[in-house]
């Protein structure tokens, strides 16, 4: 019998309403988000390396998904497991790290991840702090990106069986697009690799960012896991614009989170314009929608969000 992180990974690629455009289901993977891949692939990275060590600690900073496959694999391999996380987090999220036996740490809600009280900061002192501790440090460590290229990538290629033309995804840390771009671009330099971001983010507003809803996505700072010579474009969208997909993609079929609603928003758009005749893209679907059942998304009018009307709900990381 196999074990539970095998099932990592080989997630469907499905059609999906829109002309040109496919998803990619991570929502299917154990931990329910494309992080099964990053945090599987840079613990097992640590374990090879002797970083990390039976009975050992992982300790991270997420906003969730990130945190939510640590705490998976964590309790899988029978590790203590510490996550910070922003107060914006979603119930859900928070109820699930702990359900993993994982202990989490809720800090406010930053503008800047090197300010010393974001979740960033308080995960990297309690690494410093707490003895055979291991953080994979998603915001800072390459193998990150390494993991989609070495996981993620070989799988939107192969089930596009090489025709894939278009490529979109959102972007956090980075990890995602940089991975998959890197070796995209390797097997077909024509293909478009296209970052979705937040037009409220660090990066979109020029180092001033201002509050946004949609979690797990927008480029928060300037992340050294992103290499930008493998994007062709960056596409900001405003939350009103994600959670209305959101909402459109759920009476599809698709109850997807956020970050999805804004890469199908940005998509969509996208292909509408400027994709015809055999193109074909690939979205990927971060994470499920039942993480944000209590945020309403589904159901309020987008002015009735709690991020709209509760300044404390922050910019988020991923
Ligand atoms: C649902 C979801 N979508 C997209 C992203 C962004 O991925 P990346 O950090 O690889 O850029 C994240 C990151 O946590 C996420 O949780």
């Amino acid at each position: 019998m196999h074990k539970l992180i095998t099932a990592i990974g080989n997630t469907p690629l499905v059609e999906t309403p829109f002309q040109y455009l496919h998803a990619k289901l991570e929502y299917l993977n154990p931990g329910g988000s494309v992080k099964d891949r990053s945090a599987q692939f840079m613990i097992n990275h640590a374990e090879q390396t002797g970083l990390l060590k039976p009975g050992g600690t992982l300790i991270d900073a997420s906003s969730g998904n990130q945190g939510i496959a640590t705490a998976m694999i964590g309790a899988a391999k029978g590790y203590n497991v510490i996550i910070t996380v922003s107060q914006k987090v979603s119930q859900e999220k928070m109820q699930t790290l702990k359900a993993y036996g994982a202990q989490v740490v809720i800090c406010p809600a930053t503008d800047f991840i090197d300010d010393p009280e974001s979740y960033h900061s308080v995960a990297v002192n309690l690494h410093k702090e707490t003895p055979n501790s291991f953080m994979p440090n998603q915001y800072f460590n390459p193998l990150n990106a390494k993991a989609h290229y070495t996981s993620l990538a070989p799988e939107v290629w192969n089930q596009s069986h090489g025709a894939i033309t278009h490529f979109f995804a959102g972007a956090g840390t980075g990890g995602t697009i940089t991975g998959v771009g890197r070796y995209l671009k390797e097997k077909n330099p024509n293909v478009k690799i296209i970052a979705i971001d937040s037009i409220n983010s660090f990066r979109a507003t020029n180092g001033n960012p201002k509050p946004y809803a949609i979690e797990g996505m927008g480029i928060d700072f300037e992340s050294p896991v992103i290499d930008y010579s493998v994007i062709d474009e960056v596409l900001t969208v405003k939350d009103e614009d994600a959670i209305e997909m959101l909402k459109s993609l759920a009476k599809k079929g698709f109850l997807v989170g956020p970050s999805s609603g804004a890469v199908a928003f940005a998509a969509h758009r996208y292909a509408q314009k400027h994709m015809n005749g055999s193109d074909f893209g690939t979205m990927i679907f971060g994470d499920s929608g039942r993480a944000y059942l209590s945020k309403g998304f589904y159901e309020q009018t987008t002015t009735d969000f709690d991020w709209a009307v509760r300044p404390e709900l922050r910019h988020t990381h991923s």
